[in-house]
């Protein structure tokens, strides 16, 4: 039996994860929110992880809001930074494995290839820069530990329920001519497949940084035709449009592609490529919809 502890278990990703370990008997999990330890009160750490004595960690909290970041440096550092250092020196006290989740934001985006995970990092905006220095605290505090950087995260749960299938959705059940951004490119990944992914990195014996995403790459614009299309939205249309047209609080890296370069050497599967995952996550959206409708009448 393996003793799991999850921050952010209420999270988008942190939630499927509960979801997926809880299939398995071999887990034992503790699920840990913002309302049981703020990851930036050293004290509380200290006490969830010393009472809970986890054999691993899976560190999915953070502040994820990536345009807000620029407005609140100061938290984003003190939860993503901070609070990934108190963690990580937590594990090495107490012997946890930790298994950090971070992001392609580490990149500029300026290779014109995907990265792999021995490329240097140089962020563009805070939330990335932040999420860096997670990751310098996890490798200068611990041996035994897994960075698992991903992105363009889809999920249909969470506290929030808010990500780029559900933004597209909703703004075209209101307006029939959309906007969207098509000179950055990324690897949409859906949280479902990347919570399996993660319980079997929990049997890999092997340290350092992974990246893990589905496999496939398009723009959000490329992104956007898709889920529209699927969606039999005939009527909706999108004009791609250029990042300095979108005009956001932060920057974002041109190409945030990652090659999982890792698991290929370790010749571990990989996800499937993104269609496939965004046809189930519309297949899943609607069977919760009509879940949600029978419970209400
Ligand atoms: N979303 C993406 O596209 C993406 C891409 C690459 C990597 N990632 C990384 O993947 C991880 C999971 O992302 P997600 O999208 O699932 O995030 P999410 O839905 O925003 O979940 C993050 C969780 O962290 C909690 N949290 C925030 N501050 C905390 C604190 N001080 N102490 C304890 N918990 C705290 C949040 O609670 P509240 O909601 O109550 O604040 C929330 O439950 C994050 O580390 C993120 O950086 C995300």
């Amino acid at each position: 039996m393996q003793r799991v502890f999850i921050t952010g278990s209420d999270g988008m990703l942190g939630s499927d994860i509960v979801r997926e370990l809880r299939k398995k008997k071999e887990y034992q999990l503790v699920c840990s929110t913002i309302a049981d330890m703020d990851i930036t009160d050293l004290r509380a750490v200290m006490n969830a992880l010393a009472r809970s004595r986890p054999d691993v960690l899976i560190h999915t909290a953070g502040y994820t809001g990536v345009d807000l970041a620029q407005r609140e440096q100061e938290l984003c550092f003190a939860i993503n930074a901070e609070g990934t250092k108190n963690l990580a020196f937590f594990c090495r006290e107490l012997d946890i494995q930790m298994i950090y989740i971070s992001t392609d934001y580490v990149f500029d985006g300026k290779k014109k290839k995907p990265y792999v995970e021995t490329d240097p990092p140089h962020p563009i905006n805070t939330y990335g820069t932040s999420k860096l220095k997670g990751e310098e605290h996890v490798q200068t505090l611990l041996t035994n530990y897994k960075i698992i950087r991903t992105s363009w995260l889809i999920g249909l749960h969470g506290l929030h329920g808010k990500n780029f299938v559900e933004t597209i959705l909703s703004t075209a059940s209101r307006k029939s001519r959309l906007s969207v951004v098509n000179d950055q490119i990324g690897k949409p990944t859906f949280t479902f497949h990347l919570a399996q992914q993660i319980e079997l990195m929990l049997s890999v014996n092997a340290s350092g940084i992974f990246h893990i995403t589905n496999d496939g790459i398009c723009s959000w614009y490329e992104f956007s035709r898709r889920i529209i299309d699927l969606s039999q939205l005939r009527n909706v249309t999108i004009k791609p449009i250029t990042s300095k047209e979108f005009r956001s609080l932060a920057k974002r890296p041109a190409n945030s592609t990652l090659e999982n370069a890792r698991l290929q050497e370790l010749k571990i599967p990989l996800l499937p490529h993104w269609e496939e995952g965004l046809k189930e996550y519309l297949r899943r959206r609607k069977l919760k919809a009509a879940s949600s409708v029978s419970e209400g009448s």
